[in-house]
């Protein structure tokens, strides 16, 4: 492992800031979700419901107590933390020309406060956190008109904000959308409500379209301002592997591997796939892109590939095969693999198809990787004398560092870092919960918002430290 090799945590805005309506906030998509549970969805609502319970509004309090925890992480030893930038703390509508100081003002002390621990920001631009107004007054990404408010946005953002980093990340996991029969993924992606004549299929390749091309603006952008600035792109991996040796599977399986890889062909190499070309000409779908459209992708390929890693699905083509389809993370061709543990919310535990999904796509890309967002979400329980015992996330952590490094040291592929997803508690993204914890840091807080919101260090805590400390050497 490389010296400077980039250890830390990752978490979103909407996640855990909290101040929903604060110091000029506007109103952003994650306000709308409502709280759901392992097994009943999320309701995306079109405004505040006074009846419903809205976990993202206050999540865990972060806005105020950023300083004490960037304390905590900087006890552990972090190199970085990964955050976004919601976009409605800074565009409270997102259609403003001018910026709201306030919000600029709220990350510039945070990362000021990093900075004082040599804590290194990774920045996400969009985290599921688009302003409302845009989705309300523009049905989202589907129109393109999203591409330059985002794009200033970004340039507000870069501008600020370079003196901090030179990592950036542009849109957060932008192939979940890709699933669109479940609501929550084109919504969170890219603010997306689909009405009784829409195509899903067509509209999402249209918001995705737009997304490419304000990406390649920003890739553009920032290289503009200092070559030295790395622009990644952001997705969900998670492999599909064939449920059998029957060409049928095998084939079913390398479509949807295929697919989830278009959204960062499209990003890593300029320009749209023959499959996808292809598919969009026998469906007879209409995607609008100019000419000028076309050269912003080619001149805005991204540096690097940040992804997150948490599962893999195993498809079948035999339709007698019983389907699982936990609508989550998964195809509705998944069915069960006996060879993977799941945990409780029905995500397999596949440390090796880290290793496979690392050299696959490095074989794709020849581009560094980086790991941003791996971890396990698990019910934690507070001891008598606050301590939480949580050998299972250990060991879920433990093991995928070990693929990790495999993949680095056998099979040489070039990772930069290594992010333990939501290193401190905070709101879950698919179900609402704070029950779901995947933190080394413990926050007292239960699904309905009730607690003291103190925190306490887990087991695993000690744990990472180690890890970050021998660089990888102790597990
Ligand atoms: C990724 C997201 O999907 O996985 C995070 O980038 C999310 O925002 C994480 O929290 C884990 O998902 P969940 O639903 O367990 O919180």
């Amino acid at each position: 492992m490389e010296n400077n090799f980039l250890w830390g945590g990752a978490l979103s805005a909407n996640q855990v800031e909290g101040a929903y309506l604060e110091d000029g906030k506007g109103l952003d998509i994650s306000d709308l979700l409502t709280a759901g549970t392992a097994t009943t969805k999320r309701k995306i609502t079109t405004s505040v419901n006074e009846n419903e319970y809205y976990p993202n509004h206050k999540a865990i309090d972060f806005y105020h107590n950023y300083k004490s925890d960037i304390k905590l992480m900087a006890k552990m030893g972090f190199k970085c933390l990964r955050v976004s930038i919601n976009w409605s703390r800074i565009f409270p509508h997102g259609d403003e020309n001018e910026p709201n100081e306030q919000g600029l003002k709220f990350y510039h002390n945070l990362f000021e406060t990093m900075k004082q621990y040599n804590i290194k920001p990774i920045i996400t631009l969009s985290h599921f956190e688009m302003p409302y107004y845009l989705v309300e007054k523009f049905g989202g990404w589907r129109n393109r008109k999203c591409i330059a408010f985002f794009v200033k946005f970004a340039k507000v953002c870069l501008d600020n904000f370079m003196q901090y980093t030179n990592y950036w990340l542009t849109f957060n996991e932008i192939n979940n959308q890709y699933l669109v029969e479940n609501p929550l993924f084109p919504y969170t992606n890219s603010g997306l409500i689909f009405n009784a004549n829409d195509n899903k299929r067509e509209v999402m390749f249209q918001a995705v379209h737009n997304e490419f091309v304000a990406g390649s603006q920003v890739v553009k952008y920032a290289h503009s301002l200092n070559a030295n600035l790395k622009v990644g792109c952001m997705v969900a991996a998670s492999p599909y592997y064939a449920n059998t040796p029957n060409p049928e599977d095998i084939l079913k399986a390398q479509k949807l591997n295929q697919y989830q890889m278009f959204f960062s062909d499209v990003q890593v190499r300029g320009k749209y796939p023959n499959f996808i070309l292809k598919e969009w000409q026998e469906k007879g779908y209409h995607i609008e892109i100019t000419d000028k459209d076309l050269a912003d992708l080619n001149h805005g390929c991204v540096d690097y590939i940040g992804f997150s890693y948490y599962l893999s699905s195993t498809v079948s083509a035999d339709p007698n095969r019983k389907r699982i389809g936990s609508g989550n993370a998964a195809s509705e061709d998944t069915v069960v693999n006996p060879y993977l543990q799941k945990n409780k919310w029905g995500w397999t535990v596949d440390p090796i198809g880290l290793r496979i999904w690392l050299n696959q796509v490095y074989d794709r890309y020849q581009l560094p990787l980086f790991l941003v967002e791996n971890g396990l979400g698990a019910e934690d329980k507070l001891t008598s004398d606050y301590k939480i015992h949580d050998p299972y996330r250990i060991n879920y952590l433990k093991d995928h560092i070990i693929e990790m490094k495999k993949a680095i040291e056998i099979d040489g592929v070039p990772v930069i870092g290594y992010l333990v997803w939501g290193c401190i508690d905070c709101i879950s993204f698919t179900t609402g919960q704070m029950s779901k914890r995947y933190g080394l840091i413990y926050v007292d807080l239960d699904d309905r918002g009730k607690g003291t919101l103190k925190r306490y260090k887990k087991d695993s805590f000690d744990w990472f430290k180690t890890v970050i400390k021998t660089n990888g050497k102790k597990l």
